[in-house]
């Protein structure tokens, strides 16, 4: 049966938002009810708005306003992930008439899991950023002069490469991975912040780096410019928490909101690291 979003006729009065919670770093999560007016045409984010504005739960207790991260609001800087219903995804992008349709009794909204929480529904994902670091996921530019035009790409190369630049680093991927475990680096006493960060970093680095560093190789390694460091990046995914780390589950693209042919990816990444470390075998 398709689920039916709510009409003039059977629109609800109020909707229910159940909240997780968390005060701050590595503190203990709790449930929060909310109740607000139903509006036509509401996404989550404005749904968060109407609770921050009214700042007082179901049973009429004040509260501190909940709160999120949003950027864009048009599903393009990836800021605003959290998950909606038991499913990863965008919160602008997740419409409310939807949600009710599939379910009329609540809205449910928690944090991503697999990123450090910095308050309630706000994670860190600096993890992800350092995960780009790790394989070098950019063009190499040896300074901001005019170079002029670049290398010019078949049609082949851009329809391949076009999909995998839409990446905006939203961490669904990651959140829906089962080979890609939350790493929390609590911060020490007396501890200097390069001293903090070179300590996270090191915690990070030994983790899985994700479907989207490795589909970020594939679109440097096959650009004209950015395929200067191609070998460095096939040594990064060659090396621990890389490409042998994925389990092949293909969690990551089924969620993916950019439609990202994330398995696919993966797919031509095992190849290429194969072909990769062959070659440098006959090197030695
Ligand atoms: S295919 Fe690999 S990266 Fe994607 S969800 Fe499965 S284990 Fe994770
Ligand atoms: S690959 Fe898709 S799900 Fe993963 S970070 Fe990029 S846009 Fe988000
Ligand atoms: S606010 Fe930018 S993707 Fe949702």
């Amino acid at each position: 049966m398709i689920a039916q979003e709510p009409t003039l006729k059977n629109r609800p009065e109020f909707i229910n938002v159940r909240i997780k919670r968390q005060n701050g770093p590595g503190q203990e999560p709790y449930w929060e009810l909310h109740k607000i007016k139903y509006e036509p045409e509401m996404n989550v984010i404005s749904v968060l708005q109407r609770i921050a504005a009214q700042a007082t739960t179901v049973d009429g207790k004040r509260v501190t306003p909940v709160t999120w991260d949003c950027g864009c609001l048009e599903e393009v800087c990836g800021a605003c992930t959290m998950v909606v219903n038991g499913r990863v995804r965008q919160s602008c992008s997740a419409l409310v008439d939807r949600l009710l349709a599939d379910n009329p009794d609540e809205i449910v909204l928690e944090p991503m899991s697999k990123f450090p929480v910095i308050r309630d529904l706000m994670v860190d994902r600096e993890r992800l950023f350092r995960g780009l670091q790790r394989v070098k996921g950019w063009v190499p530019v040896d300074s901001y002069y005019d170079m002029g035009p670049g290398e010019r790409q078949l049609r082949d190369t851009q329809e391949q490469n076009y999909p995998l630049s839409q990446c905006m680093s939203c961490g669904c991927c990651l959140e829906a991975c089962p080979q890609f475990l939350k790493i929390e680096v609590p911060r020490k006493e007396g501890e200097t912040d390069e001293q903090y960060e070179a300590r996270k970093y090191a915690e990070y680095d030994k983790g899985f780096v994700g479907a989207n560093a490795i589909s970020q190789v594939m679109l440097f390694n096959n650009h004209p410019t950015g395929k200067a460091l191609a070998k460095e990046r096939l040594d990064a995914l060659t090396g621990p928490g890389g490409i042998a780390t994925c389990g092949n589950a293909q969690n990551c693209v089924a969620v993916c909101p950019k439609e990202i042919p994330l398995t696919t990816s993966i797919a031509r990444a095992g190849r290429a690291t194969t072909v990769h470390a062959i070659k440098k075998w006959f090197e030695r």
